[in-house]
């Protein structure tokens, strides 16, 4: 018989509509669980979750989950489809999406500092080209809200920046609220407005932090300066 451990307990969080909402904690406290249940992933054993104020009922989910977009780690591409198409998919696989065409895709590319990669094999992206490409991916359905589970945790500092400068600029420009699941201190700091942090399941606290204006990061500074 499979033993049922309980990962989560007494999540109760609200986040708001144009917010950068962190969710910050050591590996294994429960982060990425808490970003699915949000996602409309996997269904909570008890409790509820709304999303845009309307209950998330698993069985009609598709009607609340279409708005929102995904955004991972690892990037999840397509290597055998190119740029361009990577970003289309989500409007060949979703139903109910407007269909979006190649200008709109180019648009996006443009927007994430890809401009004239469209043809481009993604194998042959640095990881922050793959990111920015994802990024540009998961705003051709215009979500209302884009989950990030740890965005740059594979990318070095410059290209970390180049990542979390897109994510405050889509949140400034589309108004779009933002859920960024991060073990990185410092890039909660740099990008969210508020954060909770996650131990051993549960919530210890919610701080609200105080803008941070994002910097691009130098070599010769970090080294020289202590902060
Ligand atoms: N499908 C599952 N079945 C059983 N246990 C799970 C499942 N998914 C996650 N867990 C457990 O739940 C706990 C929280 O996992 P979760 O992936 O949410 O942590 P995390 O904070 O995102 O960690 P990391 O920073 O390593 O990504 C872990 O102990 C994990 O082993
Ligand atoms: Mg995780």
């Amino acid at each position: 018989m499979v033993k049922k451990s309980r990962v989560l307990n007494n999540i109760n969080l609200s986040i708001s509509k144009n917010d950068i909402f962190g969710l910050v904690g050591i590996t294994g406290s429960g982060k990425s669980t808490i970003l699915r249940l949000m996602n409309g992933f996997i269904e909570p054993d008890c409790g509820s979750i709304k999303l845009m104020g309307k209950k998330l009922d698993y069985k009609t989910k598709y009607d609340l989950v279409k708005h929102t977009s995904m955004i991972f780690q690892n990037f999840n591409l397509l290597n055998n489809l190119n740029v361009i198409d990577n970003v289309i998919l989500p409007t060949k696989l979703r139903k109910g999406i407007k269909k979006e065409n190649i200008k709109k895709a180019k648009e996006l590319l443009s927007f994430v500092g890809l401009t004239n990669f469209e043809n481009a094999n993604i194998r042959t992206l640095s990881g922050g080209q793959k990111q920015r490409v994802a990024i540009a991916r998961s705003l051709i359905t215009n979500p209302k809200i884009i989950f990030c589970d740890e965005p740059t945790s594979a990318l070095d500092e410059k290209m970390s920046y180049d990542v979390l400068k897109l994510l405050k600029d889509i949140n400034d420009e589309f108004e779009t609220t933002i859920v960024l699941v991060s073990h990185d201190i410092s890039v909660i700091k740099a990008l969210c407005n508020r954060v909770a942090i996650i131990e051993d399941g549960s919530i210890a606290d919610v701080i609200t932090l105080k803008t941070n204006n994002l910097t691009p990061v130098s070599y010769k500074e970090a080294l020289l300066h202590d902060e």
